[in-house]
């Protein structure tokens, strides 16, 4: 009987994914926080598979150790992106859910106009034409929408 669970954030940037998490009071692995742990800037886009690669790493460390629960918090826009939790809920035998932060895209403009770590409009944009909405059918165990 399974008791760990993999929840994977899913929203453009400034969807509003680490201020729910926030919200909440639970911590999640963060791509951005691992970022500035590699190197030193929570921006750097040149180490995306080490960061991803690091991420992995420490929810197979948690896993390991018996953690209930870990969120991800990134992006996660493709079901590519998404995959390798579906795999990695597989093998340690634990279900994988995702939430979906669906915030329009001007919102998300906006908001991210506003904040500090400012991504630039065409990533916004580029970000925007890649999402594609989870679906159970990648092998989630449920799917559930939060309003942007
Ligand atoms: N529901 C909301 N209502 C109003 N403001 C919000 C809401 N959710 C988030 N915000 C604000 O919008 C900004 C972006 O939110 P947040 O940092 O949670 O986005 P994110 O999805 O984590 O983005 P990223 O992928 O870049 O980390 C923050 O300043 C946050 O306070
Ligand atoms: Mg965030």
């Amino acid at each position: 009987m399974c008791v760990m669970r993999i929840v994977v954030l899913v929203g453009l940037t400034g969807s509003g994914k680490s201020a729910w998490l926030e919200r909440m009071g639970v911590g999640g692995l963060s791509s951005d926080t691992i970022r500035g742990l590699l190197a030193d800037d929570e921006t750097d886009q040149t180490i995306h598979q080490r960061v991803f690669e690091t991420l992995r790493y420490l929810l197979r460390q948690r896993l390991a150790i018996g953690r209930e629960t870990t969120h991800i918090d990134a992006t996660n826009l493709t079901p590519a992106e998404r995959a390798p939790y579906i795999g990695i809920g597989k093998s340690y035998g634990c279900e994988v859910e995702a939430v979906f932060f669906d915030a329009p895209l001007e919102v998300c403009r906006e908001r991210n106009a506003r904040r500090q770590r400012v991504v630039p409009e065409e990533a916004l944009a580029k970000m925007a034409l890649k999402l594609k909405p989870p679906e159970v059918g990648e092998g989630f165990a449920r799917v559930t929408v939060v309003a942007g």
